[in-house]
């Protein structure tokens, strides 16, 4: 079957693939990275059987898309793993630093919540039944929106484990959240 298949036909969606399509087909898929950037999170940054994904180019994912309207089939995942900017522009010189550029950020809170709601939507669709999102925050002073907010927003899916550490920079009013998110049965 040629590998376009893996990718929904006849959507609206502007994507730019970067591999030969011929590196989607005959893989099963399991897992989408749904904000790859430079794939810090993972020890295999090609992992065989993921799909890493961004808005932007200059970060090299696999496809340059915007997981608000994901050019995959549905049911297709098992796994979604969503690492969000969690900040806003117009804090200090964040937006032209290194960590910018790892990270990314949000041009205004209304930005984040359109995302919010659009990859609600956009991961149960994609997902499979059993399928689950895991969602990393970073909670501190200059987050752009608070945990629950988030957790309000995806409400197609409900925490199953919730994990929370330190932040790596030493800050004590700053915690990372890893929380895995199962789909809620009525979700799409
Ligand atoms: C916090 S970083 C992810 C860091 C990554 N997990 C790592 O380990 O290096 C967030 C990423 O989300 C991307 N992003 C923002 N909006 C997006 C969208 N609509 N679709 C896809 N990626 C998006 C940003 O470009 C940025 O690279």
């Amino acid at each position: 079957m040629p590998s376009y298949v893996f990718l929904r036909p006849a959507r609206e969606t502007k994507f730019t693939v970067n591999k030969s399509l011929e590196a989607y087909c005959d893989v099963e898929y399991v897992g989408l990275d749904a904000t790859a950037s430079l794939r810090k999170y993972w020890r295999n940054r090609s992992a065989r059987g993921y799909v890493f994904i961004d808005i932007r180019t200059n970060v090299k994912p696999d496809i340059r898309c915007s997981n608000e309207a994901l050019p995959f089939r549905s049911g297709v995942f098992e796994q979604v793993f969503y690492d969000p900017p969690s900040v806003a522009r117009g804090r200090g010189q964040f937006t032209g630093s290194s960590m910018a550029f790892r990270y990314g950020w949000w041009p205004r809170k209304r930005d984040f919540d359109r995302n919010l709601t659009a990859v609600n939507a956009e991961f149960a669709r994609v997902l499979s039944g059993d399928g689950a999102v895991l969602f990393k925050w970073t909670e501190g002073p200059g987050a752009i929106r608070p945990i629950a907010h988030c957790l309000a927003k995806l409400d197609n899916f409900r925490p199953v484990h919730v994990e929370k550490r330190p932040s790596k920079s030493g800050n004590k009013r700053t915690t990372v959240y890893f929380i895995t998110m199962a789909k809620r049965r009525e979700a799409a």
